[in-house]
């Protein structure tokens, strides 16, 4: 799960996914960075912290990183929350294969930055949690 900072959206998805995984008893791996270098090592945004803790979702452990090349090779799957992101992300794939692997957590919109915008925490993990149940459905039938 990739946005800009690493400490709204991203450590959002990464979380309700953990937590959707964890409940269907899959053993999955989820992670999530940023591609920007801002935030390194900080832990989310308090007012994300508290969006989840609202929804029985605990995120306040997670530590910000930055996307790396090595990402491409770990993970099968690169979610990103918006269209800059996939730039930046795509720019940094060698291959056809790993640009491949990259896609828009939510097919053809973004999950808008509400880091300027308290209100937004509220619908931003509302719509997370509809995508990530979504994806969770999708993937579990992709590889079957
Ligand atoms: P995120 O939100 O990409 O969802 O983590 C942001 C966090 C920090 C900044 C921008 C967006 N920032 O400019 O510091």
């Amino acid at each position: 799960m990739v946005c800009l900072g690493n400490i709204c959206r991203s450590p959002l998805a990464h979380g309700v996914m953990k937590h959707k995984i964890k409940a269907e008893g899959l053993d999955w791996q989820v992670d999530s960075a940023g591609t920007a270098g801002y935030h390194i090592g900080k832990s989310p945004d308090h007012r994300s912290i508290a969006v989840a803790k609202k929804y029985g979702v605990d995120i306040a452990t997670q530590r910000a990183r930055q996307f790396k090349i090595a990402d491409f090779e770990n993970f099968d799957y690169i979610y990103v929350m918006d269209e800059q992101n996939y730039e930046d992300v795509i720019m940094m794939a060698r291959t056809p294969q790993e640009k491949a692997k990259v896609r828009l957590f939510v097919l053809e919109s973004r999950v808008i930055d509400p880091y300027y915008d308290d209100t937004l925490f509220e619908p931003v993990f509302q719509m997370i949690t509809t995508q990530c149940a979504k994806l969770l459905t999708s993937l579990k039938n992709e590889n079957r």
